[in-house]
C-alpha cells in the first residue's frame, strides 16, 4: 500500500471563538509499500492530525491523500489504525477481543484462536486468554489492544504512540514483532512516537515535523540492517542527530 500525501494543510476552527489553528501546512510525502516510516516532533506539531488525515478520519483543508492511487475519502479496513487511547470490549474475554476483527472478516475461528495464542505468547499473556478486561492491569489491557490490531490482515498500520506506556521488555518484544509483520506481510507502517531510540530502531525513514504549523522539517533515511544494534556507534549517532534536530525545531 503506497500513500501519497500531496500539499496537505489543515486548519482547525474552534467552535466557540472562531479562532483558527493552523495545524499543518503543505505536507508532501510519499510512503512506499512495505516501508516503515516514523513521525517525530514536538507536542502539538500535527503528527496525530497527519495520521488521522491519512486514515480518512479527518479531511484536509487543502491537498489530497491517495492510497494506492485512490483518493482517501474516509476510513477503510485495509488501513489498520491504533489509537493513542485504545479500549477493549469489556463483555469479551481476552482471546475473543483479540480475534474480534478476524471474526468480522469471516476467518475460521479455530485458526484465528491459534494465531491469537501465538500473539498472546509474544506479550506474555497466554495464561490470560480466558480472562475479562476488568481482571487485567492497565498495561495488560494495552498489550491485548495492541495485538488485536496487529493480528488483522490490513495492508497498512497507522500507529499513534502505541508503545509509549509499556514496560521496556514488552516494548522491545513488540518492536521486534511489528518489524516481523512489516517485513513478512509487506505492510506499510506509519508510526508516531516521541521515543527516538524506538524510531531509529524501527524506521526506514524518520520524518521530523516542525513546530506548529506542522511542516516537514527533515527526513532521515536509515539504511542499517535489522536487527539493529542499539549499542553501536552508528545507532547512537543517529539518535543524537534526530534529537538535535527536534531541539532545533523547538527553538525555531
Ligand atoms: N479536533 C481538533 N480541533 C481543534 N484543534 C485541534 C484538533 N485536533 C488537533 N488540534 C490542534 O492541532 C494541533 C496539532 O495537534 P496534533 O494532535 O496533531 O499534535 P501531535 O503532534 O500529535 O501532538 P502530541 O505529540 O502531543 O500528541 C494542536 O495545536 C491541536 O491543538
Ligand atoms: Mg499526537
Amino acid at each position: 500500500m503506497t500513500f501519497e500525501v500531496e500539499n496537505v494543510s489543515k486548519t482547525f476552527v474552534s467552535g466557540d471563538s472562531d479562532e483558527e489553528v493552523i495545524a499543518l501546512k503543505d505536507i508532501n510525502l510519499t510512503i512506499e509499500t512495505g516501508e516503515f516510516v516514523s513521525f517525530v516532533g514536538p507536542s502539538g506539531c500535527g503528527k496525530t492530525t497527519t495520521l488521522r488525515i491519512i486514515e480518512g478520519f479527518e479531511k484536509p483543508t487543502e491537498g489530497t491523500v491517495k492510497d494506492d492511487g485512490e483518493l482517501v475519502t474516509g476510513p477503510s479496513n485495509q488501513r489498520g489504525f491504533i489509537f493513542q487511547n485504545y479500549s477493549l470490549f469489556p463483555w469479551l474475554n481476552v482471546i475473543d477481543n483479540v480475534i474480534f476483527g478476524l471474526n468480522i472478516n469471516g476467518k475460521p475461528e479455530k485458526e484465528s484462536k491459534k494465531r491469537a495464542m501465538e500473539y498472546l505468547k509474544t506479550v506474555g499473556l497466554e495464561d490470560f486468554a480466558e480472562r475479562y478486561p476488568s481482571e487485567l492491569s492497565g498495561g495488560m489491557k494495552q498489550r491485548v489492544a495492541i495485538i488485536r490490531s496487529l493480528i488483522n490482515d490490513s495492508k497498512s498500520l497507522l500507529m499513534d504512540e502505541t508503545f509509549s506506556a509499556l514496560d521496556i521488555q514488552t516494548k522491545h518484544k513488540l518492536q521486534n514483532q511489528i518489524l516481523k509483520i512489516c517485513k513478512e506481510q509487506k505492510k506499510t507502517i506509519i508510526f508516531v512516537t516521541h521515543d527516538i531510540d524506538e524510531a531509529v530502531y524501527l524506521s526506514d525513514r524518520i520524518v521530523v515535523f516542525s513546530r506548529r504549523p506542522g511542516m516537514v522539517k527533515k527526513i532521515f533515511e536509515i539504511k542499517m540492517d535489522h536487527p539493529r544494534d542499539r549499542q553501536c556507534q552508528e545507532f547512537e549517532d543517529l539518535v543524537s542527530e534526530v534529537i538535535e534536530m527536534i531541539g532545533e525545531v523547538e527553538e525555531d
